[in-house]
């Protein structure tokens, strides 16, 4: 189908909306009426027709929007895009990854010529036509992953493989859940998941980092990972908690279910053939409470799994205080009818 692009904001006046089609499809990420954390990881292989799964890369009715969003980010704060000198290589790869996927998944959007090294790169929703030599950094405007995640929804963390690790080594962390590009860069897996609570101890980092080691070129995997927000913010960084954390403070039963959103990431993970690299796509899908009750087993799932959900992970999640108020609202949508497993 082709895409109506929203022209729409995700900060001040907030006018981000979701159509129907895009409440339709969005990622519900709960196939049972509870959640903890598990190595919830599948291959990506596509999924059915017009799903958020079907393509690589998905690109939707917020594509321009979320663009601009990025731009005005880095605008103000250039160290959300970082990539560590060794890992030019990778940036490479990952724009080759990124132009191929895209002119094979959506050619009415992207094009891509290649005629030896020179490459044309035609991207018609946001207007660009750029004619490069791949492998050299000076035909771009900015360094290959900058330059190819600009026009590309979601974030990006560029990892390193090595000693039997990964290593936060390069990314373009603009729409994050609370936590910073700029703190973690060259971390390993352990360390930069050291704040989240419970999965240590359960062995989940251990086994997730051993299946990301073996992941294959042209095998990539991905998983679903959820928090909740009050706006539809993208940027909910650490490094503007000053703006954004306050907000928290103005939900009311009145505008909860229009403030409100569930947060949801698809996460991808691909393997990179020249640099070894794993580079893991973090794409954020909002959607309000309003539009999410709108399909009754979400709105009767999601008040089971907020209201049973431990203390720790809500706390961590970043939603403990208002946990009272959504519950409120979300109840009146569990008619306390069984739900089948499966989503
Ligand atoms: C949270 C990065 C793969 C499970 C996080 C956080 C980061 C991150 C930066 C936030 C930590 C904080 O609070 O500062 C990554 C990267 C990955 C990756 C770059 C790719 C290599 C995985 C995998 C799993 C996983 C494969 C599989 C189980 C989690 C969980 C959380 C988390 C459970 C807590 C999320 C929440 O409760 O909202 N990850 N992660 N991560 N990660 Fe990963």
């Amino acid at each position: 189908m082709t895409i109506q692009f929203n022209d729409e904001t995700f900060r001040d006046d907030y006018t981000f909306r979701n159509s129907d089609w895009a409440i339709r499809r969005f990622p519900f990420p709960f196939h049972e009426d509870s959640y903890m954390y598990s190595v919830n990881m599948e291959q990506h292989r596509g999924g059915p027709a017009g799903s958020v799964y079907e393509k690589r890369f998905d690109v939707d009715e917020h594509y321009i929007s979320e663009m601009r969003d990025r731009a005005l980010v880095l605008a103000e704060d250039p160290l959300r895009c970082q990539s560590l000198p060794h890992m030019t290589l990778a940036g490479w790869d990952l724009l080759e990854l990124i132009m191929v996927s895209k002119s094979e998944d959506y050619p009415d959007l992207f094009e891509l010529h290649r005629k030896g090294d020179t490459w044309r790169w035609i991207n018609k929703p946001l207007g660009i036509d750029d004619t490069f030599t791949f492998m050299d950094d000076a035909s771009l405007p900015y360094g290959p992953m900058e330059y190819i995640t600009r026009q590309s929804q979601g974030d990006f963390a560029v990892l390193d493989q090595r000693e039997n690790n990964l290593w936060m080594d390069a990314g373009m962390i603009t729409t994050q859940a609370d936590w910073s590009l700029d703190f973690d860069i060259g971390m390993n897996f352990f360390e930069w998941h050291a704040p989240v609570p419970r999965a240590h101890e359960m062995g989940v980092f251990k086994r997730a980092l051993k299946f990301l080691l073996n992941i294959q070129q042209g095998s990539p995997a991905r998983r679903l990972n959820w928090t909740m927000t009050v706006n539809p913010l993208l940027d909910t960084s650490p490094e503007n908690y000053h703006k954004w954390g306050v907000q928290k403070t103005t939900l009311t039963p009145e505008n909860i279910g229009r403030k409100q959103h569930l947060r949801v990431e698809l996460q991808t993970f691909y393997r990179l053939p020249r640099s070894n690299a794993l580079v893991f796509p973090i794409r954020c899908y909002l959607i309000a409470l309003d539009d999410l009750v709108t399909v009754p087993k979400w709105g009767r799932r999601l008040h089971r799994v907020i209201r049973d959900l431990p203390e720790d992970l809500a706390s961590y999640k970043g939603f403990i205080r208002n946990r009272p108020l959504i519950l409120e609202y979300l109840s009146q949508y569990d008619d306390g009818k069984p739900t089948s497993p499966g989503i």
